[in-house]
């Protein structure tokens, strides 16, 4: 199965090398690494991009697929986009989608003056419990659906509301059968009853709930913030994860400033996730390491807390990716169209960076290397939006522009 997607306004590749005997565009006016083509197209063969090049060559290389034997180009689908934009699916490397209940009274209070605390989790704790394995199948699969029509074809997901060894087991293996991006994170907060033994939950987490999540997860994480965990909790946690060959990842400076950044960074963790409050030494640390900082917009939002600068952040050279942290507490959206809308605005990153962010910056995070470009041997992840250019998703907020999305090669909107 071949597709051609033709007369591309604007591609936005991410993939900065120009073609042999192409000019390179790579580099915009706002001194982007979005690899923006103009008048482009793509050809997708089975799950992967086969080419990518100038409109004007398109029908040459669909003749030289057909005088190819061993091609299928019978099968070649030709999509007009029609001058409008076409971008990389985005990557989603942040959520909490399996959990029962929700948190509306909590937000509308949180509206009137309340502020955000950790311990909101436990609430979802109990209706997470209650549900059936099939209640929450069928809502985690709402979710990614109206994740996929807004653009997301590569989602992480997060255990996180069990903290019981029987109901975190559930969650990372329900979350197994949508995505291979599972996290355990048995250490969100310390349920009720372990009250005031925090240090008992952890041999808890890093025990048998360890044993039991471990086989259907890649990564481990902790919420390391005051009201959570402390660093040398999360210290342990994250270093009995690794002994289990899952790969770190962390919540921290969410609620105020701390050391779980440099405790990231220490352990080679992929992603630091929220740094709401960042200290100098921070931004430097996350500069000189490969961790990505995952800037999560729908929480400051939604919990009504001062954005982090996200031009502090790139102008020092770290590596930022945007994620939509969709959970019942602090931030209930599940629209990277909305998530970069407001870094744009608010965390004063370009559209280009913000876009970046969504997708490569996603793919970072997560360590994939085969997601998150339009280029040649990449994963056929891709979205054709209704608007001729992708700043539209920042001009226009709110607004439902993504028209169709490829994934794995399949139209699935
Ligand atoms: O990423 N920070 C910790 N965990 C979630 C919030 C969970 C909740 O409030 O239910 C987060 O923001
Ligand atoms: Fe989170």
């Amino acid at each position: 199965m071949r597709i051609l997607i033709t007369n591309i306004g604007e591609l936005t590749t991410n993939d900065p090398a120009p073609a042999v005997g192409e000019p390179d565009r790579s580099v915009g006016a706002t001194g982007d690494r979005c690899g923006t083509r103009h008048d482009a197209a793509v050809l997708i063969e089975g799950d992967r991009i086969a080419w990518v090049g100038a409109a004007a060559d398109a029908d040459g290389v669909v003749e030289r697929a057909k005088r190819d034997e061993t091609s299928h180009a019978d099968e070649l689908t030709v999509v007009d986009a029609a001058g409008r934009a076409v971008i990389p699916g985005f990557v989603d490397s942040h959520s909490h989608l399996v959990f029962g209940g929700d948190r509306a009274a909590e937000f509308e209070a949180r509206m009137q003056g309340q502020k955000y605390a950790a311990g909101g989790i436990r609430s979802t704790v109990a209706a997470t419990r209650a549900a059936s394995d099939d209640e929450l199948r069928a809502r985690l699969r709402g979710f990614l659906d109206e994740m996929l029509a807004q653009g997301t074809t590569t989602v992480e997901i997060k255990s996180g509301y069990g903290l019981d060894v029987a109901t975190e087991e559930r969650l990372v293996r329900l979350a197994a059968e949508v995505t291979p991006e599972v996290t355990f994170l048995g250490a969100h907060v310390v349920p009720a009853e372990y009250a005031d033994r925090g240090d008992d939950y952890v041999d808890l987490v890093t025990g048998e709930m360890l044993d039991a999540c471990a086989p259907h997860a890649k990564w481990i994480d902790v919420f390391c913030e005051t009201g959570a965990f402390t660093v040398p909790q999360s210290r342990r946690v994250l270093e009995a994860g690794i002994a289990r060959g899952l790969q770190p990842r962390v919540h921290a400076s969410q609620l105020g400033p701390g050391e779980g950044v440099q405790l990231a960074v220490d352990l080679g963790a992929a992603s630091i996730d929220h740094g709401t409050y960042l200290t100098d030494d921070d931004v430097t640390a996350l500069a000189g390491s490969d961790t990505v900082l995952t800037l999560l917009p729908g929480v400051e939002f939604s919990t009504r807390q001062p954005y982090p600068d996200a031009r502090r952040l790139i102008d020092a050279g770290v590596t930022v990716a945007i994620a939509c942290d969709t959970n019942p507490g602090s931030s209930f959206t599940s629209s990277m169209p909305f998530c970069i809308a407001v870094a744009v605005r608010d965390m004063r990153m370009t559209v280009a960076e913000a876009i970046h962010a969504a997708t490569a910056g996603g793919a970072a995070a997560l360590r994939r290397t085969d997601i998150g470009r339009i280029a040649p041997g990449m994963r056929a992840d891709l979205v054709l939006l209704k608007s001729p250019s992708r700043v539209h998703l920042a001009y226009r907020p709110g607004v439902p522009l993504v028209d169709a999305v490829w994934k794995d090669g399949v139209r699935a909107v």
